[in-house]
């Protein structure tokens, strides 16, 4: 098992090994080393922060980055004043970006106190190139830039970029390389997210993250179990799969294997108590998953399930491969088979093109469904989309108004639904102190709503029985009543 290696086992006088992640473990060898120069010369051990900015996918990502640095013993710190600040980037839209750009700034503030410090940039928004053009140019400051494809060779940029003293930057535009067993640090020890696979195959017209994730690759089924398995034997009871597109997984491997192979599967591991996965998509949604999803004790009654627009009209520009009344019959079909299950999903408003008539076909789909929940975007233009040169881009003041109206839709409808719990006694799994009252925890149900309840500290990671006494529209406060 690799990520328990010893650092001071490594041989530096030799050459990196070319094997990995034999090669990663090498530099971070080196940069344990610049570590310890460092401890020695300021008489304190170098801090490090990772900021996320994206999906759950990156979060994923940004533990393996924190991994990597802790175990090179950088310390943890609270904030970016830090001596390695690394910001994970997203791109999906564009005020993603603009957030990025906006806390630059701020870091140029920081290093001016600290000028050793090191700014490294990675995630989506680097495999753009014009973006990295734009650092490049204007954002002198920054010391190391990579993208996705080669995040696992983060201990060797780390190491080149400590031991230099311009700008570094590495960006793949794919691989067909997944490495495993590099050192990660999950932020709950409860809970964990598992990638089952990378990329997008999809090409949504409006979606930039075939672009810059790549094609869509499975990682061996066998390589996942064994992973769940060791957090399993680590502690974690909560595993959620991760993938942009859940529903094809495995269909390119060697020997292909359904997702719903793979649930069953996870299922049988000793120790995990839930299993979310994210995200589906409803063209592949298949019968035999809504059957798997049926028969499990442990697969969590919560589907995130991407609708995107109502109209089929739209659904066919967005190159979504589904219309309307196919992804109204999904619907049906998953109430019939998990009657308690809830939904939620993704909704695009102001798409090219988008007439009030498709709007109001939206609108209906919305009242007919009731999500429990729905994130709504405006549409943003991502350069390089097929979507970005449509004609008839809609008018920002026409799409913020059928935003206002869809918002109050979703929010009336999600009401209502967490509403049908108050007074229920359901399992909550108590995740964290919560942040406003100390008496408190903080715990999410089986559906994914979260829940309120007097508790200690000692009774995080574990499942508890709570009474939903008080529902607070999204939320609920709620009474203990026997541990599960
Ligand atoms: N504009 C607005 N929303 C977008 N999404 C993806 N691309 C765009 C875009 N260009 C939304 C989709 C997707 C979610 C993760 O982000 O709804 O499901
Ligand atoms: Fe983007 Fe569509 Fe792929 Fe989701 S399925 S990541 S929306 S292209």
């Amino acid at each position: 098992m690799y990520d328990k290696t010893d650092l001071n086992t490594i041989d530096l006088s030799l050459e990196p090994p070319l094997e990995e992640p034999a090669r990663q473990y090498y530099f971070m060898a080196k940069c344990r080393e610049w570590v310890l120069g460092f401890e020695r010369k300021s008489g304190r051990r170098p801090t490090s922060k990772v900021v996320n900015f994206g999906c759950q996918m990156n979060a994923r990502d940004s533990e393996k980055l924190a991994g990597i640095l802790e175990k090179t013993g950088f310390m943890r710190a609270d904030t970016e004043e830090a001596d390695f600040v690394i910001y994970n980037t997203c791109t999906v839209r564009e005020n993603a970006d603009n957030k990025v750009f906006g806390r630059l700034g701020t870091l140029q503030q920081l290093k001016k106190k600290n000028p050793h410090m090191v700014i490294a940039l990675c995630g989506c928004m680097m495999q753009e190139k014009p973006v990295v053009e734009k650092i490049k140019a204007s954002y002198r400051f920054v010391d190391l830039i990579f993208g996705t494809h080669n995040l696992y060779r983060f201990a060797e940029l780390a190491a080149r970029v400590l031991d230099s003293d311009t700008m570094v930057t590495e960006m793949w535009e794919d691989t067909d390389r997944i490495v495993e067993e590099l050192p990660v640090r999950r932020k709950y020890a409860f809970k964990s997210g598992v990638n089952i696979m990378s990329g997008c195959d999809n090409f949504c017209s409006y979606c930039i993250v075939p672009y810059v994730r790549g094609r869509e690759r499975s990682r061996e089924p066998e390589e996942i179990l064994k992973e769940i398995r060791r957090l399993a034997a680590d502690g974690v009871i909560e595993v959620m799969l991760l993938g942009q597109n859940v529903n094809s997984y495995g269909k390119n491997l060697k020997e292909p294997v359904t997702f719903a192979a793979l649930l069953r599967e996870v299922e049988k591991i000793e120790g995990i108590q839930r299993i979310r996965f994210m995200t589906s998509h409803p063209k592949d949604l298949s019968d035999e998953l809504i059957g798997v999803m049926a028969d499990s004790r442990k697969i969590c009654r919560h589907l995130h399930l991407p609708l995107q627009s109502g109209s089929s009209r739209i659904l066919k520009i967005m190159n979504r491969r589904y219309d309307k009344e196919r992804y109204l019959e999904l619907v049906e079909k998953l109430r019939n088979a998990v009657p308690d299950i809830a939904l939620t999903t993704d909704i695009i408003v102001g798409f090219p093109g988008e007439t009030e008539e498709d709007f109001e076909e939206t609108m209906d789909v919305v009242r007919r469904v009731r999500f429990d929940s729905a994130f709504t975007f405006l549409y943003s233009k991502r350069t390089g989309t097929p979507a970005a040169v449509m004609d008839d881009q809609v008018p920002p003041d026409i799409a913020k108004e059928r935003f206002g109206r869809l918002l109050r839709e979703v929010q009336q409808a999600g009401a209502e639904k967490a509403a049908m719990l108050q007074g229920k006694t359901l399992p909550v799994l108590a995740e964290q102190i919560n942040e406003r009252d100390g008496r408190l925890l903080t715990g999410r149900l089986d559906n994914n709503s979260v829940v309120h309840f007097p508790g200690t500290p000692d009774m995080i990671g574990k499942i508890w029985n709570v009474q939903l006494s008080e529902c607070k529209g999204f939320y609920y406060l709620g009474t203990l009543n026997e541990p599960v």
